[in-house]
């Protein structure tokens, strides 16, 4: 029976193997995690996580060939391949502070893998890495003394936060990068075979590891790219009478653009997407390309001027003050259906509105423990309902596009709000005609305001 470890219990481990679990019943699963609270929750059924499907997924596996450990050392010298997953922030110290990845933890790893290992072992990098990681891994897994062989593949994950599930289940692609040795290509066609017990063959990609480890920085670096550019448009919508939601339809249905992620934001978060910039951006200037991550730098320019500028008209709109109004932020997760606030726009909309000394008022369906947690300020206030938290407001501010938000009764709350009464959407979620027929001011993103005001 194959053996599998899963170094790293998070977004990235915990439902990846929870997938490759249920798919593949004659591999036992193995996830570790050095923090002792997460792993509990992982074998609770109130999971770390929130992800539509997940505790499903968990459940059909968990105690068959699914299991949650904090045994890190055993699990390494059980495995045949083990997967690190464990967290690679931006460093926020030293060299390459703000840009370069932290990879202080993913190096304890690649030591303990080594101090654990009697057996051959495939070491997979499943966190996205900067680009050559997999050389620095193989260096000190080489450094022992030479009677384990390690095989270091690259097989970044692709899967976005909220459709966790499905995209794991029914994924664009796999990309398993190896070297191209005869023991690199065994192990990318071991990998392959459990990832073939679900995904059709013509979806598994394999390519050296240097490509696997730039394809998924690239990926990310365009989607992102994609987001910045529609939100640069959008400003230019709001100085013109241009509707961002039609150029982005007009421009979406030209085949060779495509339509996804072409929906304007206050702007984009989570742990991934400036991150990788920044990461593609630091090996950039390693290699001298300044122009090259001048250009990735601008995705992340444009993406912090987005917030920016969603407060900037906050405030004008609202006389030109805000110090002391209640604002209500509808959302803090960095995007629907997750807990998850890494880098959400909430996070930096909150700080700038409590700089300019306005009340904040938070309310989100999964993510207050996280916003709180952030946010660490006795200033705002926290509230699981979105009416209580709207009472009394000035302003709502919509910061992720929680579908639940599109139902609530807007007249209720347009009622028990301070007059006149506003609402910026920086998710273009709600109905705005609807809302400025109860009476509200409303400030989408991209398009004119519908106001009552003079
Ligand atoms: C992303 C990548 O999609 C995934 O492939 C990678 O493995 C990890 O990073 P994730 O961060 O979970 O996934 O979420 P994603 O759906 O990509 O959204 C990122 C951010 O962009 C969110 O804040 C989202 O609200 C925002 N976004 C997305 C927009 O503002 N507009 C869009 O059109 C799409
Ligand atoms: P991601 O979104 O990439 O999955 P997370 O922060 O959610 O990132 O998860 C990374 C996990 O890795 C955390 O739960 C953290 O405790 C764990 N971790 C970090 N270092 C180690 C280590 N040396 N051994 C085991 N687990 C680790």
């Amino acid at each position: 029976m194959t053996k599998i470890l899963c170094i790293g219990a998070g977004y990235v481990g915990g439902p990846t193997m929870a997938v490759i679990a249920q798919n593949c019943p004659d591999v036992q699963v193995t996830v570790v995690d050095i923090n002792p609270d997460r792993i509990a929750a992982w074998k609770s059924d109130t999971l770390p996580i929130y992800e539509p499907g997940l505790l499903e997924v968990v459940q059909s596996s968990r105690g068959r060939n699914l299991i949650f450990s904090t045994e890190v050392d055993q699990g390494i010298a059980d495995a045949d391949i083990i997967f690190v997953s464990v967290n690679t922030p931006t460093k926020t110290f030293g060299r390459g502070a703000g840009c370069a990845a932290d990879l202080q933890y993913w190096e304890k790893t690649a030591r303990q893998i080594l101090e654990n290992s009697t057996s051959d072992k495939i070491v997979v990098e499943k966190s996205t890495l900067p680009v050559r990681t997999a050389r620095a891994m193989e260096r000190i897994l080489h450094s022992g003394d030479g009677n384990v062989h390690f095989e270091v593949l690259s097989n970044p994950e692709f899967l976005a936060e909220g459709t966790a599930i499905t995209d794991l289940m029914d994924p664009d692609r796999i990309l398993i990068g190896g070297h191209e040795t005869e023991t690199g290509q065994a192990a990318i066609e071991k990998l392959a075979s459990i990832y073939a017990q679900w995904v059709p063959p013509e979806k598994i990609l394999t390519t050296n590891v240097w490509s696997s480890e730039l394809s998924k920085l690239t990926a990310n670096a365009f989607l992102a790219q994609r987001i910045s550019s529609i939100n640069s448009i959008a400003s230019v919508c709001e100085a013109t009478e241009a509707n961002v939601d039609e150029v982005s339809r007009a421009i979406g249905m030209d085949s060779r653009i495509g339509a996804k992620f072409l929906r304007a934001s206050v702007g984009f978060g989570g742990s991934c997407f400036k991150k990788d910039i920044l990461n593609l951006v630091y090996l950039c200037e390693t290699y001298g390309l300044d122009e090259v991550a001048d250009y990735w730098r601008q995705v992340v320019a444009m993406n912090s001027y987005q917030g920016e500028r969603f407060v900037n008209r906050m405030i004008s709109a609202m006389f030109n003050t805000i110090v002391g109004k209640r604002i209500t932020l509808f959302g803090f997760a960095f995007k629907a259906d997750t807990g998850d606030t890494r880098e959400s726009p909430a996070l930096t909309v909150s700080r700038q509105l409590l700089a300019e000394r306005a009340d904040v008022v938070i309310t989100d369906p999964q993510a207050l423990v996280n916003a709180a947690k952030d946010l660490n300020e006795d200033a705002v206030t926290y509230e699981q309902d979105p009416y209580e938290a709207a009472k009394g407001a000035h302003a709502i501010a919509v910061m992720t596009e929680w579908q639940q938000y599109r139902d609530l009764d807007f007249v209720r709350i347009h009622d028990s709000m301070v007059k006149p009464a506003f609402i910026f959407d920086g998710r273009n979620l709600l109905n705005h005609k609807e809302l400025h027929e109860i009476g509200f001011n409303v400030y989408p993103i991209g398009k004119a305001a519908l106001t009552h005001l003079e």
